[in-house]
């Protein structure tokens, strides 16, 4: 008999490799290299004779398309950020780190698709069913109809949800809990999680429910272990915030059904989460206008403008290497503006520390902030409060000139609805509104920028000589 050769597969990123070794070539992790079984234990191993192709029928690109059979969870966050729905007979990945609200907000989900009359079964791995319970209690979701089970083993959850009428949705919380039979490998790794969604994803297309599938996020933010289950799903989302803040942001990374760069707003309270469907009045809700180095980027999420405040505080070092500590942005990109501030607008920042902050813990992913970082660092360095009803947006070459960002429109009418009468925007916006109410500054380049503000330094000094 011929032994089937053992694998050994990095549990951080599912590289493989023929030998053990401490550091996984792959992505660097150190001790996360466990020996496996190459197949997973499904229909491997000697005596098996591979079963004779079937020709399948090919057919052409155009035809009939069918709309992708939705149930409305009526949560509209919740169906913003999936597109509309849950689809029938589609797999969805939520991830998130442990205890932002995960099984939170799919008791919520659950409740609200059981009282519409859907039939729901929830599958916890994690807690038992009196911690379910209680819970679904404080959501108020215990008088729905939702139906529970506390199960881990692949088999016994594909029996359980295969019996009696068909559920329209099923959630499995969590992913890193499922363990089969089948595969050969300890409860957790690759090959068990793998194995695991893999069964659950073929259950949703053979019968048409809608699958949510929980999994957890390590501190690298990758779904833990499994990054190979992301592409094995329709759609991957996120839920993300921050502990020390309220509000959760469910943002999608893929989906097969809909759009990828939405957003859905929540906000966690004692009786579970709520939806924010002015996401822009929750983040500009602390602002203290009159500091220097707070300017207001008009971002947009999807197709959803959101107003948020970006923070920076530059002040002189002493230590040899300054410090740029960020958080809700991008570092590499801080760099960049730092540089281009000092090439061409001869802003010197190496002898100062640099802080930024995205208010309110929110994550801002957009090129188009550029503007609004670069004014809050002149504000901060030139000690001067910029105006309090501007917003800023466009992107920043590393020439410094400002390039125009898409939407413009939008971003504009989002501003004027909360009562911001400014706007400092690239020159050359493809979209901007004609005689519209507000006062916009279209600027060409970054020194553009910094004379701008430099020169109401100026004025504010004339001022106070003339007093
Ligand atoms: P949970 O949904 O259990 O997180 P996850 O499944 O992502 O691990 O949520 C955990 C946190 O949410 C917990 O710290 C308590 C808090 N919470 C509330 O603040 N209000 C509520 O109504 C509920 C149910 C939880
Ligand atoms: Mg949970």
């Amino acid at each position: 008999m011929v032994k089937a050769r053992t694998q050994f597969v990095c549990q951080n990123c599912g590289t493989a490799h023929s030998r053990w070794v401490g550091k996984c070539e792959g992505c660097g992790e150190w001790n996360t290299v466990v020996e496996e079984d190459p197949m997973g234990g499904i229909g491997s191993g000697p005596g098996k004779v591979p079963k004779k192709g079937r020709p399948v029928a090919l057919t052409a690109l155009s035809g009939e398309i069918e709309e992708a059979p939705r149930i409305h969870t009526r949560i509209s966050e919740l169906d913003r950020a999936t597109g509309g729905g849950f689809v029938r007979g589609s797999a969805v990945l939520i991830g998130g780190d442990p205890g932002i609200g995960k099984s939170t907000l799919l008791m919520q989900a659950a409740a609200a698709l059981s009282r519409g009359g859907h039939r729901v079964i929830y599958v916890s791995g994690e807690e038992a069913v009196a911690q379910v319970r209680l819970r679904a209690q404080r959501l108020q979701a215990a008088e729905t109809d939702v139906l529970l089970a506390a199960e881990t083993n692949v088999e016994d959850i594909l029996a359980t949800i295969g019996e009696g009428k068909r559920p329209d949705l099923v959630i499995i919380d969590s992913i890193q809990t499922l363990w089969s039979d089948t595969a050969d490998a300890a409860p957790g790794t690759v090959t068990q999680v793998r194995t695991g969604v893999q069964a659950m994803i073929r259950f949703a297309k053979q019968t048409g429910a809608a699958m949510v599938l929980v999994g957890h996020v390590t501190k690298d933010g990758q779904i833990a272990g499994p990054r190979v289950v992301e592409h094995m799903v329709d759609a991957v989302l996120y839920f993300e915030g921050d502990r020390g803040h309220h509000y959760r942001i469910l943002r999608t990374v893929k989906n097969r059904f809909g759009p990828t760069d939405e957003i859905g707003v929540f906000e966690m309270s004692d009786k579970g989460l709520r939806e924010v469907s002015n996401p822009s009045e929750l983040f500009l809700g602390e602002r203290n206008a009159k500091s220097p180095g707070a300017a207001v980027f008009a971002g947009m999420e999807g197709t959803r403008p959101v107003l948020v405040e970006v923070q920076a505080l530059v002040a002189p070092t002493s230590l040899g290497t300054p410090r740029r500590a960020i958080v809700g942005w991008d570092s590499a990109r801080l760099s960049m503006i730092l540089a281009v501030l000092e090439a061409h607008c001869g802003v010197r920042l190496g002898q100062h520390d640099v802080y930024l902050n995205v208010a309110g813990g929110y994550r801002i992913s957009e090129p188009a902030a550029d503007l609004a970082v670069a004014s809050a660092l002149v504000s901060s360095l030139a000690g001067l409060a910029l105006p309090a009803d501007c917003v800023y947006f466009g992107e920043v070459s590393l020439s410094g000139a400002i390039r125009p960002v898409a939407h413009t429109a939008q971003r504009l009418k989002e501003a004027e609805k909360l009562g911001f009468s400014q706007a400092v925007l690239p020159a050359g916006s493809a979209d901007l509104p004609k005689g519209a109410g507000g006062q916009w500054t279209e600027i060409e380049s970054l020194p553009d920028l910094v004379a701008r503000i430099a020169g109401s330094k100026r004025a504010l000094q004339r001022e106070d000589e003339d007093v």
